[in-house]
């Protein structure tokens, strides 16, 4: 028989959700995931983990990584998935659930050789979680929670999104046989990520406000209507979005690196990846922790402000302004989760400027890997996580890129023709991105004007 994700029946496998502010427990949350009590959100966790000798999750952390790498060699659906394979450290499914799977995680990690001389360190890498089958890192956190809504009944998902999640939201309620509602601010995601949803069957809404406001409107809907949150504040999005630092520990051989960074926007996947890393060491998979350091926009970028101005005791919300759409999010709602995985891990909150990240996007293309605007202030921090001395020069760096270069391919074609920050404050400094742009060339159909164009090019490279 072949196994199934939900093939692991033992105490250590129950797991509960508690409330990060007031401890409260809970076997289900209200539609809201928000505590009654106190209104914060929750996380899971696994009582049977805590005995007597230690962390544990009933087996050994080398019969752990063994079974795991065994996974590898089965065609079952649940040990395909990158995010399945490791369902020890995750919630698990009633006898009988198959997970909702299109086979997610699994992503490569790439070496960044000039992106690592910009940045001024040895070695850097990147885990490119645009790889997934929706083109980011969604996919990963949506396996589990969409499988988690068809096991408790519901027909109807919903998201407010700045477009990845609605995407992969839409796949996974399409793949599990529900309907899913989609909220995104008017104008303000990438038509690739808008497509999505709409081939995917979405009923999609294009709310005339920002993310925040999305977020606002569905909180009162989940409270009126049969309808499954598949936001962030879900904690089974966070369970399975964890897996992408497995899988990493896995593929860098259990030994982690210096430093992780990521983008931080909700701050729901740096919240998933600083979990694993505590959980990891405490299992005993991995010696010691990296770093964990979240970047975001200037213009989006009230966690850096809450960070470095008020000591992460409060966060005010701002009115996010930021090419990278997927990140324009003001009030995010996992900023208290996240702030505690920094701290646990020793990590750094950096913010930087639209042209930094801009250049960091296609410097991250030029080492043929590419990436959307979002996942590409991780390059643009780090070289100010360098100049800081915060990391160093023979540190190992992983950079998280959470989606696909192919997902706001507009802005790309307005970085390489040079009209991305036309009539915008930016303008006059845009000068400096002058040596990555690559504006495509329009040409008569004839041999020589192209190899004309080829030694103008040439003589510029060699000057
Ligand atoms: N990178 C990309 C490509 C994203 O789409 C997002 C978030 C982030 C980074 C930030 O991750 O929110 O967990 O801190 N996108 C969400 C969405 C908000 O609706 O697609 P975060």
């Amino acid at each position: 028989m072949n196994p199934t994700a939900s093939d692991i029946k033992s105490p250590a496998s129950v797991s509960r959700l508690r409330c990060i502010q007031c401890g409260n427990i809970r076997d289900r949350a209200d539609q809201d995931f928000r505590c009654p009590n106190c209104g914060d959100l929750f996380e899971v966790f696994y009582p049977g983990w805590q005995t007597d000798q230690g962390t544990s999750t009933g087996q050994t952390a080398d019969a752990l990584k063994e079974q795991w790498q065994d996974r590898k060699k089965s065609l079952a659906p649940a040990d395909t998935s990158g995010v399945w394979r490791f369902r020890e450290l995750l919630p698990q499914l009633k006898t009988g659930q198959e997970p909702i799977t299109l086979r997610e995680g699994n992503t490569p990690l790439y070496e960044l050789p000039r992106c690592a001389r910009s940045a001024g360190v040895d070695f850097l890498q990147a885990k490119h979680q645009g790889m997934n089958p929706t083109a980011s890192f969604k996919d990963t956190g949506m396996t589990t929670a969409a499988s988690f809504a068809r096991q408790e009944g519901f027909r109807w998902v919903a998201c407010a999104s700045t477009g990845n999640t609605s995407a992969s939201m839409a796949a996974y309620a399409a793949r599990g046989g529900m309907r899913s509602l989609v909220l995104i601010p008017e104008g303000k995601i990438s038509w690739g990520k808008l497509s999505q949803s709409l081939d995917y069957g979405a009923v999609t809404c294009q709310l005339r406000t920002d993310f925040d406001g999305c977020v606002r409107v569905l909180n009162e809907l989940v409270k009126r209507k049969p309808i499954y949150l598949l936001n962030s504040v879900n904690p089974y999005r966070i369970e399975g979005q964890k897996t992408a630092a497995i899988e990493l520990m896995e593929q860098l051989s259990w030994r982690p690196p210096d430093h992780i960074v990521a983008p931080g926007g909700n701050l729901g996947n740096s919240s998933a990846l600083g979990k694993a890393l505590v959980e990891m060491k405490e299992l005993g998979l991995i010696p010691r922790l990296p770093k964990l350091s979240v970047i975001q926009a200037e213009g989006a970028n009230p966690f850096f402000r809450s960070i470095h101005e008020h000591a992460g005791k409060k966060l005010v919300p701002v009115e996010a302004e930021t090419l990278a759409t997927a990140i324009r999010i003001g009030n995010p709602a996992s900023w208290k989760k996240a702030l505690r995985v920094i701290e646990a891990t020793g990590g750094s909150v950096e913010q930087v400027s639209e042209l930094e990240m801009a250049l960091a996007k296609a410097e991250i293309g030029s080492d043929g890997v590419g990436c959307e605007p979002a996942s590409a202030v991780t390059l643009a921090g780090l070289k100010k996580l360098v100049k800081q001395e915060f990391v160093r020069p023979h540190e190992s760096v992983v950079l998280i890129l959470t989606g696909h270069v192919l997902k706001d391919p507009e802005f790309t074609l307005k970085f390489h023709r040079g009209d991305l920050f036309a009539g915008t404050a930016y303008e006059k400094d845009a000068s400096v991105l002058a040596k990555q742009q690559r504006a495509p060339l329009v040409l008569d159909a004839s041999t020589e004007a192209v190899a004309k164009a080829l030694e103008k090019f040439e003589n510029a490279s060699t000057q």
